[in-house]
């Protein structure tokens, strides 16, 4: 992309969404007019309004849409209104699958000033990637219900792990890990998931042997949910499945302030890949001022990183850090919020 102008499909969605997408914007437009490039933005009409008026999740014509921009920024989706699944599977999963991001990569970071729900850690001692593999798993859709008998009914849900899928998770983490100076544990079950263990085992291992200056490690998912909070610092980059990322990203979130003060990535590495804040809808607080935008913010930070506008992302990063203490110390005010950001970013 040489002149710069990147286009940037919206999926603003329901509840809180729309209004931390409109806080994120405000920082790009901030940064984007201080490092000299052009987001070219398309709102994408998808959601739970949507989904009431029509009936439709995603459709195909959506979806071609999506497929050539450079980006997606997503808001949240998710309505009282909209039975449970159809459109976290129907809209945020199928994405995940259709466009192949098969890293969903979650930061986790501890600013100066943001009390953490461990009493006594600062931020030196949280400040870790969650590279969660975003395309198999548990989430592969595999699995099915049969009844063995009246009332007797047998429900299976299949982990699909590919070695491809292993491998180029690992490749990402590793490269992440060696770019920045961290370590990378790799996280699973291997003590009772034998199968899925090993080959995960098998690939972290090949990988490793690739990259032999970045420090490696192995926990067991439930001792790094021990870990996580006695121990937090022995985390740097850590590799894992579908499920266990799921649930350890957002113990993550909750060590660092909340989800609130997350964002997130589904990334394929060099091809249209999609951004959104870690919280979902949150209905209760919809058009009340009081969504925090710093995980759209971060997202959208991670955006431009992935976009190649490192400069960009990094003033971000910095506006972030610079405003994140404030915000934790008063009531959040969400434009407040993203209007102190834009300054800092500017
Ligand atoms: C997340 C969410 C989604 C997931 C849900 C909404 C399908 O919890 O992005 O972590 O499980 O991946
Ligand atoms: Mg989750």
């Amino acid at each position: 992309m040489t002149d710069r102008t990147y286009r940037i499909g919206l999926i603003r969605g329901d509840g809180i969404g729309p209004e931390v997408v409109a806080e994120a914007l405000r920082v790009l437009d901030v940064v984007s007019a201080a490092e000299g490039f052009r987001l070219d933005t398309t709102d994408f009409d998808l959601g739970a309004e949507r989904y009431l008026r029509s009936s439709e999740v995603l459709p195909p014509s959506a979806l071609e849409e999506i497929q050539i921009l450079d980006a997606v920024l997503l808001g949240a989706v998710g309505d009282p209104r909209v039975p449970p699944g159809v459109l976290e599977i129907g809209l945020l999963l199928r994405l995940r699958q259709e466009l192949d991001l098969y890293v969903n990569l979650r930061p986790s970071r501890l600013y100066e000033g943001v009390p953490s729900a461990l009493a006594t850690a600062g931020p030196d001692d949280l400040n870790l990637t969650i590279v969660r593999e975003n395309t198999e798993g548990l989430y592969a859709g595999k699995g099915e219900v049969t009844l063995s008998g009246p009332h007797e009914e047998l429900a299976t849900e299949i982990s699909m792990n590919t070695t491809k899928a292993v491998r180029r998770i690992t490749e990402f983490a590793f490269d992440l890990a060696a770019r920045e100076g961290r370590s990378v544990t790799m996280v699973h079950k291997v003590n009772v998931l034998e199968r899925a263990g090993s080959l995960w085992q098998r690939a972290f291992r090949e990988v490793a042997a690739e990259y032999p200056d970045v420090p490696t490690a192995y926990q067991h998912v439930d001792a790094t949910a021990l870990l996580l909070v006695t121990q937090p610092r022995r985390f740097q980059v850590i590799v894992t499945d579908n499920l266990f990322g799921d649930i350890l990203s957002d113990l993550a979130a909750g060590l660092v302030g909340g989800m609130g003060y997350v964002g997130s990535g589904n990334i394929h590495p060099g091809a249209l890949s999609v951004f959104e804040p870690v919280h979902g809808s949150a209905p209760d607080i919809a058009g009340t001022g009081k969504a925090n935008p710093i995980g759209a913010v971060i997202s959208a930070g991670l955006m431009l990183a992935h976009l190649g506008e490192t400069a960009g992302a990094a003033r971000v990063e910095a506006a972030v850090a610079s405003v994140a203490g404030k915000v934790a110390g008063s009531e959040v005010n969400t434009r407040q919020v993203g209007e102190w950001l834009a300054e800092a970013a500017g």
